[in-house]
């Protein structure tokens, strides 16, 4: 694979109500209180111009966009997200901490939109170049996940309409990919309480910290 793994890239994966952004908290507390530079982030979005791209991307109003449409508009934000954030971050020597990154373009695009994940690879390799080297999937049923999500009490977005049978491919391909690449994945079980979630994720990531 033509990928730079970053040492200081720790990625967060799952589905919706996973608790992915309530673990990312949980990460960048850790690596504070060791006095690391960390900066959080997101996709997609992450800069001034891909989030305007996500807003885009969730709007329910306009017309579906092709599945095709969807995919190279992630990678359009993420091409800017890892050249004007990432990229930048890791080479001063910051610890970087995303809420998904390339893994959920092969889930949702993918697995849940059926593209071929070799297009997705190509993107990956020319338009994106790294990857972390670590990355959390937050693992949780299709239902359990949507019932916590609904709890945040905002409007679904246009992805998160999607019916169950999506979601449950997206679930699969996640668990694909870290079958396929367990040195960089950690599979958490996202139905433990927050606590425990945050102390196995946490555990994770020391692991790479204290060697
Ligand atoms: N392990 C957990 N147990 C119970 N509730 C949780 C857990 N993790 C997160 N939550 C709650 O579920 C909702 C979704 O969590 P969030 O971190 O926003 O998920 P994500 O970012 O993966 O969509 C939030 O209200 C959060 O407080
Ligand atoms: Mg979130």
């Amino acid at each position: 694979m033509k990928l730079t793994s970053h040492p200081r890239f720790v990625t967060l994966e799952g589905g919706e109500g996973a608790g992915k952004s309530t673990t990312l908290a949980a990460l960048r507390d850790y690596l504070r209180a060791r006095d690391q530079e960390v900066v959080t982030t997101r996709e997609p979005g992450g800069t001034a111009l891909a989030e305007q791209i996500r807003a885009l991307l969730l709007d329910p109003h306009h017309e579906p966009p092709a599945p095709e449409t969807e995919l190279l508009l992630m990678f359009a934000a993420r091409a800017q997200h890892v050249r004007e954030v990432i990229l930048p971050a890791l080479e001063r020597g910051a610890w970087v901490i995303s809420d998904r990154f390339t893994d959920s373009s092969y889930a949702y695009q993918g697995g849940g939109r059926g593209l071929d994940a070799g297009f997705i690879e190509q993107l990956e390799q020319r338009v994106v170049g790294i990857q972390p080297a670590l990355t959390l999937l937050l693992d949780i049923g299709v239902v359990h996940g949507r019932e916590r999500a609904r709890g945040r009490d905002l409007p679904p977005d246009r992805i998160e309409r999607e019916r169950d049978e999506f979601f449950e491919r997206v679930r699969d391909a996640f668990l694909e990919r870290a079958a396929q690449e367990p040195g960089r994945f950690r599979v958490i079980d996202a139905t433990q309480s927050i606590a425990t979630v945050a102390t196995q994720a946490v555990a994770c990531l020391a692991e790479r910290v204290e060697g």
